[in-house]
């Protein structure tokens, strides 16, 4: 474990934002990441663990400690004829494991390639994709305490899933490091997920009659590299805001003026609707402002076309806040975490 001072972020945040965190530290396995929980700088900093940095976004310097996960490592737990239990550790780039397991043809994450970030990562936000969420397959999560730097489990229902939600990012935000993640994956009679439209358009254009979880994941590839951009190429962070949920009512009068509204059913009756859609109705679809802007082919997904700030793609995201709240009075939230 070695601490250093005054270090460049830019590398870092998949924005590619140009700050730097007045402490920071890598740490390679769960005992390094024990060990640094005793230490005087982690006692007394504002900490914030960083996995591939794809979630963030840097409006200013970070004044506290970073700490990047490089904790690695992929192990089998246990298998029957049907599936496998695997543990993966929470450094681990996640879209490399979904590859590794599709090689394996060990079935369930397949919908979810090319999602940037790291394991650890994936169950604070319950990562999804294409009619899947990472909840679906994770059997436990290992966690390391902040405070008392010891180990706890937490299983399936202790994680409190939700859309992009969990325990971690609620009550445990800020109060513990996620160690590792157990997944249970099918080895045989794999349940695909194609009924997306856009998957099972893809694959008709593939060719494909009899779907795999290796091809589910390259029509996957495929949509998203389509779709959305590369942050080594263009920075960003994925989607930027969640896709709201609101009451019927409120649906039938915006659906009144806009019949052609997309639209899927969500939890206590509300309606969710894609911020996407939403964003490019307010205009804003591939508009440039300076140096931060809104991709061309999904308005969901904010830009940085070189050299902007964080404050300047953090100006961006409010200007479409209030159009969105103009327009149809709805409030996004931010999915990205802003510092
Ligand atoms: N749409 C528009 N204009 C846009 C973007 C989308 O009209 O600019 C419409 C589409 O035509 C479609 C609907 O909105 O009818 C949904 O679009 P899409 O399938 O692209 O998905 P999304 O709701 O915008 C969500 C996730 C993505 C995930 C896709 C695919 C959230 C916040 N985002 O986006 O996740 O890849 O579904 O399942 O739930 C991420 O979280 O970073 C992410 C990329």
């Amino acid at each position: 474990m070695h601490l250093e001072k005054n270090v460049s972020l830019k590398s870092f945040n998949t924005f590619g934002i140009d700050v730097t965190s007045d402490n920071y530290c890598e740490v390679r396995t769960r005992e390094e990441f024990i060990e640094l929980t005793h230490t005087p700088v982690f006692k007394a900093e504002k900490n914030l663990i960083l996995g591939g940095g794809s979630n963030v976004l840097f409006t200013k310097n970070f004044d506290g400690l970073v700490i990047r996960n490089s904790n690695k490592g992929i192990e089998i737990i246990s298998e029957t004829d049907h599936d496998i239990l695997l543990r993966v550790n929470s450094g681990e780039v996640w879209h490399n494991t979904v590859l590794f397991c599709v090689k394996n043809n060990w079935g369930g994450i397949e919908n979810l390639s090319l999602i940037p970030g790291t394991i650890g990562a994936a169950p604070i936000q319950n990562i999804g994709a294409y009619g899947v969420e990472v909840r679906e397959v994770i059997e436990k999560v290992e966690v390391i305490e902040f405070e008392s730097g010891e180990i706890r489990t937490f299983t399936n229902k202790e994680c409190e899933f939700g859309y992009r939600e969990s325990i971690f990012k609620r009550k445990l935000k800020e109060k513990i490091f996620i160690s590792s993640v157990t997944l249970r994956l099918s080895k045989k009679n794999h349940k695909l997920n194609t009924s997306y439209g856009a998957i099972a358009e893809t694959l008709l254009k593939m060719n494909i009659v009899s779907p795999t979880i290796q091809s589910v994941s390259d029509a996957v590839i495929k949509i998203r590299s389509e779709k959305l951009p590369d942050f080594t190429q263009l920075g960003n962070a994925g989607s930027f805001f969640k896709n709201p949920e609101i009451g019927q009512e409120q649906f039938e009068k915006i659906k009144k003026e806009f019949p052609s509204i997309p639209h899927y059913p969500a939890a206590n009756q509300q309606v969710k609707v894609p911020a996407g859609w939403l964003i490019e109705q307010c205009g804003w679809k591939g508009k440039r402002i300076n140096n931060a802007g809104v991709h061309a082919q999904q308005a969901l997904v904010l830009v940085n076309f070189g050299n902007a700030s964080g404050e300047e793609i953090f100006q961006l995201a409010q200007n479409i806040l209030s159009s969105v709240k103009e327009k149809f009075s709805i409030a996004l939230t931010p999915e990205v975490n802003i510092f």
